[in-house]
């Protein structure tokens, strides 16, 4: 919405939230108190807010003054009840829709701009004909590809933007709209229009299909590690086929993020749903090799530390699911720490973006120990020296630019010895690490070899 504001002047944007303490915060005269850290994100809001962009919780007021209204609130995994632990809860979609029903006077055009399962819009599009005061609606679904860290740049030139309206005239028109509104800063062959189911799933199967490169490159990792070859070499070695590209080839620890395993679960459920259990099967292996990633590095982690963590302090190095965001959703920084503090490790933890708070939250809503032992056994820094002081291993979660730029050297010398580095992330040069003497693993291509 703040690029939208940013480069349609013309365009009144109100942004409206329920949580007061979110809009206010998106209202600071301090434009590092955003709610949300993206790199460029604070210049945009300094430019469009109070011009044309506004952050309000009166609801009703805005609903009933727009002529367009993007819904975009989370439609986690569900947690209870039917589809628990796979579909998408649209609980909070749902209440968008009365809400937007009981308050509209005037006809407006609906935006799912929330990732959905297919068929949700005919869902809204219900609620909105059977609750409204004879109002006509018509519902669009515009899905949003940005990803995290580098939004402001994926929004101001996108690959594509994805509009999809029923195929009727007044679908038309809607689409038209949205079209028109993207123009004005999009080259309109990258404005692509579908039917609304097509541009629903396809948000689906995009990401589905990033994931799969992800759990793919990570698979062969393992077998770089057994046989001697190097995943990053193996990277570019496949990435130079124009078939195959080069991009989302980069082994790790795991993905996270908000979208891939909440996305891909929701695509099994809803191929088992219409009975498609060879495709759920084919898709839910994505999430299981990722799951199996993270495993496997803590328990390499276990091995090389002498088979036992217990009492030892490790060091992670990042905790955001990527780097240049203070974002943790689905971190494998979260499953590794929690799987070493079940071994009894003492965790010191350095992110340059993420909050103790917010560490402490990740570890808590596992309900795996008591909140308290948590807080004794994990510790948050907010010096990366100091994190790493004693540390008998460091292991690197995300791959944070300012890691490679650090003094290796100082780090080894006020850690316990052996000094080993686990790299989740291949960020390290293994030969610098190695003549430091830092024992280092590296994901796809192993331990130092003693
Ligand atoms: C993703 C999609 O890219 C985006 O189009 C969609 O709108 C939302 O979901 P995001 O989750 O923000 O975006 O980040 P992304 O860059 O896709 O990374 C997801 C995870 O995969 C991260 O944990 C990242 O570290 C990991 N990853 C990505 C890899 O491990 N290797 C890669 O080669 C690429």
């Amino acid at each position: 919405m703040a690029i939208i504001a940013q480069q349609c002047p013309h365009i009144k944007v109100t942004v409206v939230d329920l949580n007061e303490k979110r809009i206010a915060d998106w209202n600071d005269d301090n434009l590092d108190n955003l709610p949300v850290f993206e790199p460029g994100l604070d210049a945009i809001v300094r430019e469009a807010r109070g011009r044309n962009l506004f952050f309000s919780t009166e609801v009703d007021k805005a609903i009933d003054e727009a002529e367009m209204i993007f819904i975009s609130v989370n439609t986690p995994t569900k947690t209870y009840g039917k589809g628990k632990g796979m579909a998408a809860d649209l609980k909070y979609i749902e209440l968008c829709a009365r809400q937007i029903a009981r308050v509209s006077k005037q006809n407006k055009i609906v935006v799912e701009k929330s990732t959905l399962p297919v068929r949700t819009a005919s869902a809204i599009k219900s609620i909105l004909d059977h609750t409204g005061n004879d109002v006509k609606f018509e519902i669009l679904s515009n899905p949003e590809f940005l990803a995290e860290g580098t939004a402001v740049s994926d929004l101001l030139n996108p690959d594509r933007v994805l509009i999809g309206g029923d195929i009727t005239p007044e679908g038309n028109k809607a689409s038209q709209d949205l079209v028109d509104i993207y123009a004005n800063w999009v080259p309109k062959e990258r404005i692509l229009t579908t039917n609304v189911w097509s541009s629903e799933l396809s948000k689906l199967t995009a990401n589905a299909f990033l994931a799969q490169r992800v759990s793919s490159i990570n698979a062969m990792s393992e077998i770089c590690e057994k046989t001697g070859a190097d995943v990053d070499e193996v990277s570019r070695a496949i990435g130079m086929d124009s078939r195959i590209g080069s991009k989302f080839l980069k082994a790790s620890v795991g993905f996270g993020g908000s979208c891939f395993q909440k996305d891909i679960l929701n695509l099994v459920y809803i191929a088992k749903s219409y009975g498609l259990n060879e495709v759920a099967d084919y898709w839910e292996q994505v999430i299981l090799m990722n799951e199996y990633q993270k495993e496997r590095f803590t328990n390499q982690m276990i091995t090389a530390l002498y088979n036992t963590v217990s009492d030892k302090k490790i060091t992670f190095f990042g905790w955001a699911f990527k780097k240049d965001t203070n974002d943790t959703r689905e971190s494998a920084a979260i499953k590794v720490a929690d799987n070493l503090l079940n071994e009894q490790a003492k965790i010191s933890v350095y992110d340059p973006k993420v909050k103790a708070n917010q560490i402490y939250a990740d570890l808590d809503y596992l309900k795996t120990r008591k909140e308290t032992e948590n807080k004794s056994l994990l510790t948050v820094e907010t010096e990366p020296y100091t994190a790493c002081e004693n540390s008998h291993c460091i292991a690197i979660l995300t791959e944070w630019d300012e890691f490679k730029t650090y003094n290796w050297q100082k780090i080894y010398d006020n850690m316990l010895k052996p000094a080993v580095i686990f790299d989740g992330r291949s960020l390290l040069e293994r030969k610098k690490m190695e003549d430091i003497g830092f024992i280092y693993y590296s994901i796809g291509s192993g331990i130092t070899k003693e």
